[in-house]
């Protein structure tokens, strides 16, 4: 029986998906549900050991295809021992990123384009895909300007311009190679209207 639902959250820096994904966890229980909210890459113990790695500013960082992989292993456990198991005791999963960011950062702004990664993707996990995705979407710069606010960048975040510019097209390539299934929240507006938006595209989930 699988009867939860899969929801994953997206979007460059400073979109303010982490913000909304507390908001919706909160909005999506209130309605009596038993939800599970958890993040990749992360979500387990040695996917937090990963997630450590791999945003931590190295003079030896992962290459490319290194990266891809860490992101993955990390994916993999979490889905076999947290999504998976949670989602067949029919608890809904809220995954603050997920699959599409590996084709955004790493197939997009790493360059690794996408056919490496469906391969991977249809072997790590061919039969698990969100019921849902959202999108956080703004401008690259407006996103930094917010993301700069923070101190101490990881490594994602110490990348230029030109690199979250091709994350946020291939996130846009990935929308329109998937329309039903993600859905674009537009990120620029204020918190209250970036919430709003996303609560009506989860609004047909809780219909059986
Ligand atoms: P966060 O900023 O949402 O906490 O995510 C951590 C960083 O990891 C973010 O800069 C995007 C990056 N990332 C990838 O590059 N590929 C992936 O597959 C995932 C899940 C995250």
């Amino acid at each position: 029986m699988n009867s939860g639902r899969f929801i994953t959250l997206e979007g460059t820096e400073g979109a303010g998906k982490s913000t909304a994904a507390a908001a919706i966890a909160d909005w999506i229980r209130q309605r009596g549900i038993e939800l599970l909210i958890t993040r990749e890459p992360g979500g387990t113990e040695l996917g937090e050991k990963l997630r450590a790695l791999l945003l931590a500013p190295a003079i030896d960082a992962p290459v490319p295809k290194a990266e891809l992989l860490m992101m993955f292993a990390a994916r993999v456990q979490h889905i076999e021992r947290v999504i998976q198991p949670a989602l067949d005791q029919g608890k809904w999963v809220l995954c603050d990123r997920f699959t599409d960011a590996s084709f955004a950062y790493q197939g997009g702004g790493r360059g690794l384009g996408a056919q490496s990664i469906e391969v991977i993707e249809q072997w790590a996990h061919p039969d698990l895909q969100p019921d849902l995705t959202l999108l956080f979407d703004l401008p690259v710069d407006q996103g930094l300007k917010r993301a700069a606010r923070r101190s101490g960048p990881d490594r994602f975040e110490q990348e230029k311009l030109d690199f979250f510019s091709a994350v946020r097209d291939a996130y846009h390539q990935r929308m329109q190679r998937h329309p039903t299934r993600i859905k674009r929240v537009d990120a620029s507006m204020n918190e209250t209207d970036v919430l709003s938006q996303a609560k009506l595209m989860l609004e047909p989930l809780f219909v059986d």
